[in-house]
């Protein structure tokens, strides 16, 4: 059995962070989300992975590489233009060949990893197994209909959900798949939907087997989302203090200094975790927060937050919560007079001022 892993199209809903960046590659609690799916697959024994990569393919080949860091052997595969999922199976054929695959969206994050679900479609071999998970709005994604326990009805982000059963971004087929893939049509969105090509098995007598995930799951494409999986993955970190804390500082609860990291004069209260090279200098890490390499919080407050690399916080008297702030962001109290706020934000930023 293959993996492929999805990592193609375009971050719009991260915005204004994934203009720079893979959404693939956005971290939860400073491990890129792409890496939990590796981890993953190679969990569920499976070694040859083929990685559908689009417009960010540069920064997802250099974060990935030869696939070796987990066992893995990785064969990249480009999509020039994100038409869809079941255009990324599409294109491609010629790694699949006839053998069955998972397909992993590169954004999901599953908690419980796959192993189980890729042990039971070992087993029950239908043509495909879809994962599913309630949520409270079906709207933003494909949902699934059953009745007596059989899917009959599939449908991508429906204004009326039939349901509030959402299709996972895991799955897995046969090679069948590949007669539906080249049989649909784009859909009103102008994309190739994996979500038709599993209702054209239906349709043509295929066996797809449901599968009701009742683990955590996410797909991180929204901010709320991110947030929400930091928390969750910080909540299963163990304690590991490999930077240098000073005697002023107390750390306290399950808390990762990253190789580097310095913390004077601070107090972390985990879970949080403090990436490398980092220095937090007379300032509060609080619960959940998620500070990533070469970052400087100095004279602040920050909790249940993201922080991307190299950035720096500084000297800001109220608490920083519920915030994700991208690269090389500066945020820092002026003295400069006029005593006003400057501003260089991107575009779809959002920012709560007291
Ligand atoms: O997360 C689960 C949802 O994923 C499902 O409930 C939906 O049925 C499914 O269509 C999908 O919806 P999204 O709108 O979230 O898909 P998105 O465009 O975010 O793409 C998912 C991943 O696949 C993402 O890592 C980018 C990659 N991708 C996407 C497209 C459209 C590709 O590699 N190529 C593509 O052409």
């Amino acid at each position: 059995m293959k993996a492929l892993v999805l990592c193609g199209g375009t971050g719009t809903r991260l915005r204004p962070i994934t203009h720079t960046m893979a959404k693939q590659l956005v971290p939860i609690a400073n491990k890129p989300v792409l890496f939990y799916g590796l981890e993953a697959i190679k969990e569920a024994g499976i070694d040859d992975v083929g990685i559908v990569v689009g417009e960010t393919r540069k920064e997802i080949m250099e974060a990935v590489g030869d696939g070796s860091r987990w066992g893995l052997k990785v064969t990249y595969i480009h999509q020039e233009e994100p038409l869809g999922l079941a255009h990324a199976v599409l294109v491609s054929e010629d790694y699949l060949q006839d053998e069955s695959f998972v397909m992993y969206l590169g954004d999901n994050l599953i908690k419980d990893g796959i192993k189980s679900l890729v042990d039971e479609f070992k087993k029950n071999k239908p043509n495909s197994e879809i994962l599913l998970a309630r949520v409270s709005d079906p709207r933003l994604f494909g949902v699934a209909q059953l009745e007596n326990g059989r899917v009959v009805r599939l449908v991508e982000k429906p204004k009326e959900p039939p349901s509030d059963l959402a299709l996972v971004g895991v799955y897995m087929f046969d090679c069948n798949v590949l007669k539906a893939v080249k049989a649909i049509k784009p859909s009103w969105r102008g994309e190739l939907e994996i979500t038709d090509a599993i209702q054209w098995l239906i349709d043509n007598g295929y066996k797809v087997d449901p599968h009701i995930i009742e683990g955590w799951w996410k797909d991180t494409g929204r901010l709320e989302d991110m947030l929400e999986a930091n928390r969750i993955m910080l909540e299963t970190i163990e304690t590991s203090l490999k930077g240098r804390i000073d005697e002023k500082s107390k750390v306290l609860g399950k808390v990762v200094i990253e190789d580097g990291a310095e913390i004077l004069d601070s107090t972390i209260r985990g879970p949080a975790i403090i990436g490398e090279r980092t220095r937090v200098v007379n300032s509060f890490v609080g619960p959940f927060t998620s500070i990533y390499f070469d970052v400087e919080i100095l004279n602040s407050e920050i909790e249940h937050s993201i922080v991307l690399e190299r950035s720096v916080i500084k000297d800001i008297p109220g608490r920083i919560e519920d915030s994700l702030i991208g690269q090389n962001v500066v945020v820092e109290r002026s003295h400069e007079k006029p005593a006003v706020y400057r501003f260089m934000l991107g575009d779809n930023s959002r920012v709560g001022i007291l």
